[in-house]
């Protein structure tokens, strides 16, 4: 008899045909009636493939559950809480996505200050070629970066930065001894004293809105922000309304508090960088979390240590 797991929403081929191999895959995004569907599989439901968000009433839907595998390193949109109290295991995907996720957060950064999209644009709509001259942007090098988040992916965008030559600071909820960057335990201390400021610290209640206005407006008129992390770390509404009254430099922002609804007065903003929640989003580093999520399934189920437990 094989094991029956959900997956509630549609992942990549590969990833897909690799649970199949293994498991009795049930595909709940397939499913027209999906309560229906729920209460048909759902008392067989040993393992779920998760890579969206997982409620407490999905969990309650699954009695015989003991493992939410995560594609994605973050899992904010699972309620751990709900899982740690009928003992079920939650794993994620760290670290193979800390390469790609940190070469975008750079790309980021080299585009919103050296305005490369609207340099495209403006060779494109012929304005070069028609004698007019494209404004002067502002260099990385020299500069100070603040990262918000000093994890493993905090330290490859650290690494990169210095590669740039800028100079790297950190906060976070530790000083980390072994590192060579200054550490602030005030944030907004931190902010006052760079020129960027890079978010990618998780997710969830514990770090909800702590990018504050006033974090905000201590980085200031020429100060950038860059969010590769979660909108709920940023107060949003701050976030806007300092980058239309001039009181924040610019933004690049990667995530948003509503995805995939993004603020509309932002779509206007020339000082402002978007892309949709594709950090990781490389065909080699999400074959890798796939890879990895399914690893986690079947260590599980053959009673092995997991890989990359989260509870
Ligand atoms: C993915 C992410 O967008 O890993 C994370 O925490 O935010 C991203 O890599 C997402 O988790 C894919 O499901």
């Amino acid at each position: 008899m094989t094991i029956e797991i959900l997956q509630p929403y549609k992942l990549l081929p590969d990833c897909a045909a690799a649970l199949e191999k293994q498991f009795t895959v049930h595909k709940l995004f397939e499913a027209e009636d999906k309560a229906a569907f729920l209460k048909e599989v759902g008392p067989r439901i040993r393992g779920l493939a998760a890579s969206g968000k997982i409620d407490a009433a999905m969990i309650a839907a699954l009695p015989a559950l003991e493992i939410i595998a995560n594609i994605g390193v973050g899992y904010d949109s699972i309620d751990v809480a709900a899982a740690k109290a009928r003992n079920i295991r939650v794993t994620n995907t760290p670290d193979v996505l800390n390469d790609a996720v940190a070469e975008l957060t750079v790309g980021m950064m080299l585009a919103l200050s050296r305005r490369i999209p609207q340099a495209d644009r403006f060779v494109r709509e012929g304005r070069w070629a028609r004698g007019e001259s494209f404004p002067f942007s502002v260099e990385l090098t020299g500069r100070t970066l603040g990262i918000l988040g000093l994890g493993r992916i905090g330290k490859e965008i650290a690494s990169r930065a210095q590669g740039l030559r800028m100079r790297v600071v950190y906060s976070g909820r530790n000083k980390q001894e072994k590192e060579p960057y200054s550490y602030y335990a005030d944030l907004e201390e931190m902010a006052r004293d760079c020129d960027w400021l890079v978010v990618i610290a998780p997710g969830g209640k514990a770090t909800e809105g702590i990018v504050s206005r006033r974090v905000l407006e201590a980085l200031g008129p020429q100060g950038m922000l860059v969010n590769m992390a979660r909108g709920s770390v940023v107060d949003q509404e701050a976030l806007v309304e300092l980058l239309q009254s001039g009181g924040l430099g610019g933004a690049a922002l990667d995530v948003f508090v509503n995805e995939p609804n993004v603020p509309e007065a932002l779509l206007a903003m020339d000082n402002v960088l978007l892309s949709p929640h594709v950090a990781s989003a490389t065909q080699q580093t999400r074959d890798a979390m796939g890879a990895l999520m399914a690893k986690n399934l079947v260590a599980h189920f053959k009673g092995d240590p997991l890989p990359s437990a989260v509870v």
